[in-house]
């Protein structure tokens, strides 16, 4: 039977807008060391595939995925440090991979610290599959990145 923890109560996921901004930017900046800022984040409004997570009227984390033709490119996913563990990102993931399928994508593919043991967990339970690593992808520190894809049509 599928496990799946209730997300916090009032909890909703709606694309990305102008009044999530700041707080998404805030979110980056407790969570990266190179933070996405808000003119960043402001630039792909409208654009790809942007969601929002929003608890009791709060912008609680985000799930950013850039789409080029029928391939999905994720490349944001953070939940703020007091909101986690509620599956604030699992539903972001949900949402996410369900529109990505509405838009026809043949895929949806990421990059992940292979130390980021979280992050990773969340993918595979989101049904993404290790495809390979890029050697040396990151910086501060100089870590691998593991590539993770989501398939969705043959
Ligand atoms: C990774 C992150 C987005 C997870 O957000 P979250 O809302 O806490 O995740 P959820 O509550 O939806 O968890 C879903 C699943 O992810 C995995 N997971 C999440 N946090 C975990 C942790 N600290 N340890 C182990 N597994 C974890 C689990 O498999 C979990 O399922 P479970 O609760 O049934 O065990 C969040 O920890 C975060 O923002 N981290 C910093 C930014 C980051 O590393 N982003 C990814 C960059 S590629």
């Amino acid at each position: 039977m599928r496990r799946d923890r209730k997300t916090g109560g009032d909890m909703t996921v709606v694309p990305m807008q102008e009044r999530h901004l700041a707080a998404l930017a805030a979110i980056e900046q407790a969570c990266f060391h190179a933070p996405w800022s808000e003119a960043m984040l402001r630039e792909e409004l409208g654009k790809g595939l942007f969601l929002a997570a929003e608890q009791a009227g709060r912008t609680v984390g985000y799930v950013g995925c850039q789409t080029v033709l029928d391939e999905g490119y994720i490349t944001n996913v953070a939940v703020s440090p007091d909101a986690r563990r509620q599956g604030i990102a699992r539903a972001l993931l949900r949402e996410l991979l369900a529109r990505a399928a509405e838009r026809a994508l043949a895929f949806v593919t990421l990059e992940v610290r292979a130390s980021n043991a979280p992050a990773i967990a969340l993918y595979a339970q989101a049904g993404f599959e290790p495809v390979g690593t890029r050697r040396n992808f990151y910086t501060a520190p100089t870590e691998d990145a593991v590539l993770m894809t989501r398939f969705l049509k043959e």
